[in-house]
């Protein structure tokens, strides 16, 4: 006799038959509500077959010139530090993704894109999967976020964010975080790279549908790469990166994929008690009192395409052990060492007896070797103790032969330069670190800090 075999998906849609081991209040094939019932109910219908693919034509292909755009202009965010790095607003349909260490501030920034586009009169549906309701309404109390148009569902049900998206028909959606989203229709928990697949890929497709712009909160591993399948970053259109130090209020959003603009756009934005606010002209950040200080020099920096004037800090004192300490922060320390070794043999600048400390002002990092001239003349007048002169700027990297280099859109930093009131820009025209150290001697004065230090 045979026996009756169990059923392997005990829940069946009474409209087309599709399957799923969990009940769901919409089926995740048809889309229809309130069909999916217990197998044995619906035992009548005849399992789906895949039957062999017909060719057949449902919106022909037309000639790229027929295409129309006019109905995907771009939508300002409100922030126009968002608007920069997405290539010059929000573009209905488009996928984003927005990653970012924890607590860097990424639901903090959302909140305020979601209330800033509420406020345009576009509504918003902020779908949170960390967080409750309640959790998110006191962060938007904080930071002045409250607005009837900005819709909350603590949710991590696929199937339900799409129920909220027909009942709210949102111009935005927000899933904080793609992570914590699961759907029936695929095995494992939430955050499991076939649920991030399954989860990223029908949002996506509704967000094409209904030209409904989706942001997506991503996780981070700690590598820093984003959590989940890689095919997660070929999904989506745009792939942000929000990044700062924890010790510094100032945080970067960065672009590592956009289907829309250029991807060296870099965003600038504060991190305070009431949220998160836009610094649209970042160029004073990073410079310290503006005093002459012995073994200090600016240079300009290129962050994204934006060039920033970077104050370079050096000390050198005696050093107390037989092994000189060589400390640096926010710039490289073989970059640094080199420099050190640059300066004794091509300049007679011998520090090989003094710790060396080397900072930067701000906690901005400065990788690009462009910054190797500054370094140099830093660490050249801290050891001679004469400061350069406060409108004096240096860009140049420096090669082992003691000659500077030119850097990367040189033309574009030497008008912030100007711009900023920099009279002398010392650069590869200056040919040597020899020569661009008598440059700066001729004009160095001492410093005036001496004067202002307290008696204890
Ligand atoms: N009451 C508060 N006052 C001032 N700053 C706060 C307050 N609460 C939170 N913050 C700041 O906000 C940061 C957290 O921001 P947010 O929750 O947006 O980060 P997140 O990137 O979304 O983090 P997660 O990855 O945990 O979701 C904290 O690190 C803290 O600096
Ligand atoms: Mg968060």
């Amino acid at each position: 006799m045979a026996t009756k075999r169990p059923t392997a998906s005990p829940y069946r849609c009474t409209e087309c038959g599709w399957t799923t081991l969990k009940w769901v209040g919409r089926c995740g094939e048809c889309q229809q509500w309130g069909t999916v019932v217990e197998s044995t109910e619906s035992a009548g219908i005849a399992p789906r077959r895949v039957t062999a693919i017909a060719p057949a034509v449902g919106r022909s292909a037309r000639p790229i010139t027929m295409i129309d755009t006019t109905s995907t202009p771009r939508r300002t965010s409100g922030i126009a530090e968002f608007d920069r790095v997405l290539g010059g607003g929000v573009v209905p349909g488009a996928a984003i993704l927005l990653s970012g260490e924890p607590g860097v501030g990424k639901s903090t920034l959302l909140l305020e894109v979601a209330a800033q586009s509420a406020r345009a009169g576009r509504r918003v549906l902020y779908a949170s999967g960390e967080e409750s309701a309640a959790q998110v309404r006191l962060r938007a109390e904080r930071t002045g976020a409250l607005h009837d148009e900005l819709f909350l569902a603590n949710e991590t049900d696929l199937a339900t964010i799409l129920g909220h998206v027909d009942e709210v028909e949102p111009d935005l959606l927000i899933v904080d975080s793609v992570q914590t989203v699961s759907s029936s229709l695929s095995d494992g928990l939430a955050g499991h790279p076939s649920q991030v697949r399954e989860v990223a890929a029908t949002l996506i497709r509704v967000a094409k549908e209904r030209a409904l712009p989706i942001v997506f909160v991503g996780h981070v591993t700690k590598d820093g790469s984003i959590a989940g399948p890689r095919i997660l970053e070929h999904l989506v259109d745009v792939v942000c990166h929000f990044e700062g130090d924890r010790q510094t209020s100032l945080r970067f959003l960065r672009t590592l994929k956009n289907r829309f603009g250029p991807t060296d756009e870099v965003g600038c934005f504060d991190m305070t008690g009431a949220g998160i606010e836009e610094v649209p002209d970042p160029s004073r950040l990073f410079l310290g009192s503006g005093r002459p200080v012995a073994g200090t020099c600016i240079t300009i920096a290129l962050e994204g395409r934006r060039a920033l004037p970077v104050e370079v800090q050096a000390l050198t004192v005696p050093a107390s052990g037989p092994n000189p300490r060589r400390v640096v922060s926010g710039v490289d320390s073989p970059r640094v060492a080199m420099i050190i070794a640059l300066l004794e043999k091509r300049a007679h600048v011998d520090v090989s007896k003094d710790d060396v400390y080397v900072s930067t002002v701000g906690g901005v990092r400065l990788v690009e070797p462009g910054a190797d001239l500054a370094i140099a003349i830093a660490i050249a007048t801290a050891k001679s103790e004469r400061a350069v002169r406060h409108d004096v700027a240096a860009i140049g990297e420096l090669s082992l032969s003691g000659e500077i280099r030119p850097v990367t859109q040189a033309a574009q930093r030497r008008h912030e330069a100007s711009r900023l009131g920099y009279k002398t820009v010392i650069d590869e025209r200056t040919s040597s670190i020899g020569s661009a150290l008598q440059l700066v001697k001729a004009t160095a004065m001492a410093p005036a800090a001496e004067g202002d230090i307290p008696e204890f």
